[in-house]
């Protein structure tokens, strides 16, 4: 079966296309991408992509799709749908179900249900602790093996330093990315929104940025002195960005990660005490926000991921102080980053491509 898409303009990123281009595809796998390919007979099936962006099949390379365990808030069926729906076709998801990815058992698991109920690619991405409890690093070979692409106690931070450096020495053995959630607890405490002006007049508890800067410094030093790959989720602070930045220049192997609700949401709006707007890191002012997009323009930050983590109702139909973190961001994303980013000229149609693609 042959699909051509005509006259779109193809930006692939990774191989430096941009350009007005018909792409022929054969049995569901690119055979040409050329100007003018040929219509021939009725042999296939012709998209008329004019006036439209072609790109590769966006990858978001952290939500929670809930399964197993809290299929009340999502399973994988309805995520993956949600991926499809807003343009990615490929995510990789977070161990925090339950039970916890933390052996093979559980991943497998993840991929059989990825195979017969989800419509887009899924990648389990194994704990970095056993339960994530933060003390026993999890069997990593075999999680490699069972599928999982990376480690992560993603909810939590690694609190202990010495846990955290031993998981980044056998990471490095399998040459898996060690995904951190950053926060200092010691910090954040019952914290339920960025600590600043807007925290102080609307009476709920702060979060400094500083919780975030601290622990991505510390885990720039485990990089450095493991020499694994650490990729900090869900940069939020101008701080954390300014040590990843510096961190990059020395040569030290970090990535990072920023969600769509970061670059466009400033703490501001929790003034609504809607408990849609409660997450982890929490919404930052707009100097934070500023910081995030110049990060995003000089290459300090490598990818948008939306951090997709949905809820029950009850879960957010509460007193603020109550409510479960997170945004559920996957059928958005795309939408909100073009919308606020692209239409108004901070970001160019390449660079969002590339930054939820590569
Ligand atoms: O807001 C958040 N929600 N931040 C996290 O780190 C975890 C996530 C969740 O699993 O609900
Ligand atoms: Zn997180
Ligand atoms: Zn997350």
């Amino acid at each position: 079966m042959k699909l051509l898409i005509k006259g779109g303009r193809v930006i692939d990123p990774e191989n430096h296309i941009d350009e007005i281009m018909d792409v022929l595809v054969a049995d569901g796998r690119i055979e040409e991408i050329k100007k003018d390919i040929a219509i021939k007979g009725a042999e296939g099936k012709v998209i008329d992509a004019n006036g439209k962006l072609v790109c590769p099949g966006f990858i978001d390379m952290h939500v929670h799709l809930r399964e197993p365990g809290y299929e009340y808030k999502e399973d994988i069926a309805s995520g993956t749908r949600a991926a499809a729906a807003g343009g990615f076709t490929t995510v990789c998801c977070m161990p925090n179900t339950d039970p916890v990815i933390d052996n093979a058992a559980v991943a497998a698991f993840v991929r059989e249900r990825a195979a017969k109920s989800g419509v887009v690619n899924v990648f389990p991405i194994g704990a970095i602790t056993k339960k994530q409890a933060g003390t026993e690093i999890t069997e990593m070979a075999e999680l490699l093996a069972a599928g999982c692409i990376a480690l992560s106690d993603d909810g939590k931070p690694v609190t202990d330093a010495g846990v955290m450096r031993n998981a980044l020495n056998y990471a490095k053995m399998f040459s898996l990315p060690v995904l951190s959630h950053c926060e200092e607890m010691s910090l954040v405490r019952d914290g339920q929104m960025h600590e600043g002006y807007y925290s102080t007049i609307y009476g709920l508890k702060g979060i400094p940025a500083e919780a975030e800067e601290l622990m991505v410094n510390r885990d720039i030093i485990l990089a450095r002195l493991t020499a694994a790959h650490v990729h900090i989720c869900h940069v939020s602070a101008q701080g954390s960005v300014e040590a990843i930045r510096a961190a990059k220049k020395q040569g030290i192997n970090v990535t990072c990660e920023v969600t769509p609700h970061h670059l466009v949401l400033p703490d501001e709006i929790v003034g609504s005490y809607d408990a849609d707007t409660k997450v982890n890191p929490p919404l930052r002012s707009e100097e934070h926000i500023a910081a995030l997009h110049k990060a995003l323009l000089d290459g300090t930050i490598d990818a948008i991921a939306t951090d997709h983590a949905p809820h029950n109702r009850d879960s957010k139909d509460c007193e603020y102080d109550l409510a479960a973190n997170g945004i559920s961001g996957l059928e958005t994303a795309v939408a909100v980053i073009m919308d606020r980013l692209v239409l108004k000229g901070i970001l160019s149609i390449p660079q969002m491509v590339s930054l939820f693609t590569m």
